[in-house]
């Protein structure tokens, strides 16, 4: 079985109240063709928050294997999620 998709989630104090909360339901909550092929990860502040000049304003963070989406939503990561799974087939 393929490896699964390593969804790592910042719940640090800034990202949180910008939304990650929200993400964070992804490990509960995925829909069915994503359930079983994601691992979720929660993390404390990647320190992404602090570069002020490149992400300020620019969070919540999520690392979908190696890539991050910035401004990260529930929908953003889904979508992100099904294009990696897609490249894995
Ligand atoms: S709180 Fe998420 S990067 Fe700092």
């Amino acid at each position: 079985m393929a490896d699964k998709i390593k969804v790592r989630i910042c719940v640090g104090t800034s990202c949180f109240v910008m939304g990650s909360a929200q993400i964070q339901s992804l490990e509960f909550n995925a829909p069915d063709d994503i359930a079983d092929k994601i691992e979720i990860v929660e993390e404390r502040c990647m320190n992404l928050c602090k570069d002020i000049e490149h992400k300020y304003n620019r969070g919540p963070f999520v690392f979908v294997n190696n890539e991050l989406i910035e401004q990260a939503s529930y929908e953003k990561v889904v979508a992100k999620i099904r294009e990696e799974i897609q490249k894995n087939n």
